[in-house]
């Protein structure tokens, strides 16, 4: 079965990118995959020096949070569509590299032109730039009808 993934960081950029992606797998009789990718750490408190088991702690509460955020997105998105095979997933690593990773077995990748992050103007994130040129498999990056 042909596979589409789409990269979700929460942000409505994603939320429409899904939605967009949503309609293409029905289209093509495809199953999607929305990807949410965290790093362990990035963000964590500032603990000082901690054990192994914090640490252990922090990543298994990371990687929950993570999964969470991407299954929330897609019961918002997909809601229960039948027509369409929706899995979520979690993957530790880069947003990019972890996208590009995935994209070795799908036949489309989908992105937000941007995201979550905070500069305005941009016309496209990093992580969209880095997928336009390193994906394996052709890339939509969608745009929002109502970005400047
Ligand atoms: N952590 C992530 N996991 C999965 N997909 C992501 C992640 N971060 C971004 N994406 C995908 O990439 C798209 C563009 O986001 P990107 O991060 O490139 O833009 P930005 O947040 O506006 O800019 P930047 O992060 O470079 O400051 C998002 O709409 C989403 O589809
Ligand atoms: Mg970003």
């Amino acid at each position: 079965m042909e596979r589409i993934v789409v990269g979700a960081d929460g942000s409505e950029a994603s939320k429409d990118a899904l939605r967009w992606a949503v309609d293409e797998a029905r289209l093509r009789g495809a199953e999607l995959v929305a990807l949410h990718a965290w790093e362990p750490l990035l963000g964590a408190p500032d603990v000082g020096p901690a054990s192994r088991i914090d640490l252990v702690e922090l990543v298994t509460d990371a990687y929950e949070e993570a999964l969470q955020l991407v299954t929330g997105i897609v019961e918002e998105v997909v809601g229960d569509d039948e027509a369409v095979e929706v899995s979520a997933v979690a993957v530790e690593g880069a947003a990019a590299s972890a996208l590009i990773d995935a994209a070795r077995d799908a036949s489309l990748l989908v992105v937000g032109s941007r995201g979550h992050g905070g500069f305005e103007g941009l016309l496209l994130g990093s992580v969209s730039q880095q997928v336009a040129g390193h994906s394996p498999c052709p890339v939509v990056i969608h745009r929002r009808p109502d970005a400047g």
